[in-house]
């Protein structure tokens, strides 16, 4: 979809011409076609296109559409704005016949050409298994981009890819998108990958293994819990594993504590971390990263059934904790309990990032552009808001203090899924995962419940629906860690 060009040549159904105010104001630029050039400097010279920030300005070369795009150079100018610019742009209706575009964006810095990548490739994304071709959509196009190609477009190429990936795991039905559907999907990444072992634990296992946390959760549902483990021994022999654990229910009616109207239309997307772990899979094994990992999915589905799980229950987990269910919504924190001690046990990871759309909390505080970042070693929260930068997939961090053990107490169970107090959310959802990593001196838990997900027609430069939260974030850790 994206190639690349030393110099932009105008012979494509259209061009697309990133410019500055400034540029138009000064004349800064030179183009290798006269007739486009002059038509430009005209244009500058009457004030007709200014080169305002996302203004758009189509002109006619040899029967060939060149669509002037205004950059913002202002001071809030940065790396989102420019990816929201092109996607804009390659949204306008001008190109909606073009098949292939050339783009010449002007500069040539990497960061900017990245960024550019993923405006295109992550902005021009769109979930459209169930509608009709439609002519507003940007239909698959071919993109040349007048930038010399470097090695390291190619690789935000495959990531942007990884991210959309999981996208379209989040799109589709509850219904499709299964406890067996993730299987499918990760076997058929893994196929043929050396250093890689798949291991899967259903209801038989899970119970000859005692995750009963897990497997209340999915008691009022008909589809198989699962917990799906792929480990990579990608790096040397001698170095630690990392251990990335995504919460993957593939429906929260919130059970017995029924969600409302207005809370539950979207909750396909509760399998959004284990969508992002089996992403950051695919990108690790697509840029062959050299990293020893275990990848982990703990499947459910918090259905409503006469066998449901109950409020005021108490189930004991992998670890021999019992908890004491205050609220069957707050069923994400059961699974991962269980996903994580089990992790924990038998892989003993060095490292590990839990990654969930765990509570509505976390969209209160940090609203929906910044996943909530939870942690007991500041050196790894560190390196995740690092990467959290350099990628724009945004995290915020969120206090982790003993002190608020208090709130997740029981009366009758060495613990209760639910809080005793009205607000921080977030942090006793993260308090509670706590109680499960063992002696792992080095976690931290990633909140999606904002980011992972679209519900209205756009938010930066994301479409409706699944963003993708997380895949840049940790392919990028795992890169640079
Ligand atoms: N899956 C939800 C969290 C969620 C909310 C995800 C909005 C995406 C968008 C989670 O299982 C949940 O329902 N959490 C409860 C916890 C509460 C009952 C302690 C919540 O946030 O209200
Ligand atoms: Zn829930
Ligand atoms: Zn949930």
């Amino acid at each position: 979809m994206i190639s690349f060009q030393t110099k932009a040549q105008f012979n494509k159904d259209a061009a697309v011409i990133l410019l500055t105010k400034s540029q138009i104001e000064k004349k800064k630029f030179n183009f290798s076609n006269a007739k486009i050039q002059n038509a430009v400097l005209d244009l500058a010279k009457n004030k007709t296109f200014c080169g305002d920030k996302d203004s758009i300005f189509p002109l006619t070369n040899e029967k060939k559409l060149v669509l002037l795009v205004g950059v913002d150079e202002s001071k809030d100018a940065n790396l989102t704005s420019l990816r929201i610019t092109i996607k804009k742009a390659l949204s306008s209706s001008y190109l909606k016949n073009a098949k292939t575009i050339e783009l010449i964006p002007q500069v040539n810095d990497e960061p900017s050409i990245q960024a550019l990548i993923e405006g295109i490739m992550i902005g021009a994304y769109k979930w459209k298994k169930y509608i009709k071709a439609d002519e507003k959509e940007i239909k698959l196009k071919q993109i040349i981009i007048a930038t010399p190609n470097k090695p390291a477009y190619q690789k935000t190429i495959e990531i942007c890819d990884g991210v959309n990936f999981t996208r379209d795991l989040v799109n589709d039905n509850a219904d499709v998108i299964t406890s067996e559907y993730f299987e499918k999907t990760i076997k058929s990444l893994i196929k043929g990958k050396k250093n890689i072992a798949l291991k899967i634990l259903n209801t038989k296992e899970l119970s000859a293994q005692g995750c009963g946390l897990h497997l209340a959760v999915n008691k009022g549902s008909d589809k198989e819990p699962k917990l799906i483990i792929v480990k990579y021994a990608g790096g040397k022999k001698s170095e630690p594993y990392t251990a990335l654990v995504g919460k993957g229910l593939t429906f929260d009616s919130g059970g017995l504590n029924l969600k409302p109207t207005g809370h539950m239309e979207t909750m396909r997307c509760d399998m959004s971390g284990a969508a992002a772990v089996v992403g950051t899979l695919k990108n690790v094994l697509k840029l062959n990263i050299k990293k020893n990992l275990v990848f982990v999915c703990g499947m459910a589905e918090n259905a409503i059934g006469s066998c449901s799980y109950k409020p005021g229950d108490v189930f004991v987990g992998y670890a021999g904790k019992s908890v004491e269910i205050g609220n069957t919504d707050a069923e994400g924190r059961l699974v991962l309990a269980d996903t994580i001690a089990y992790t924990v046990k038998n892989y003993k990871p060095a490292t590990l990032i839990d990654i969930a759309t765990l509570t509505g909390a976390v969209a209160v505080g940090l609203g929906f552009d910044f996943s909530g970042l939870l942690s007991n070693d500041q050196k790894l929260a560190d390196a995740l808001l690092k990467s959290s930068q350099e990628t724009d997939d945004r995290i915020w961090q969120l206090p982790l203090y003993v002190e608020i053990r208090d709130a997740i107490k029981s009366n009758y169970a060495d613990l209760r899924n639910s809080s005793n107090i009205k607000g921080g959310g977030a942090i006793t959802g993260a308090e509670f995962l706590r109680n499960f990593i063992g002696d792992t001196k080095s976690w931290a838990h990633l909140d999606i419940a904002g980011s992972a997900f679209v519900e209205g027609t756009s938010r930066m430069y994301y479409g409706y629906g699944g963003t993708g939260a997380g895949v840049r974030l940790l392919t990028h850790y795992l890169i640079n860690n």
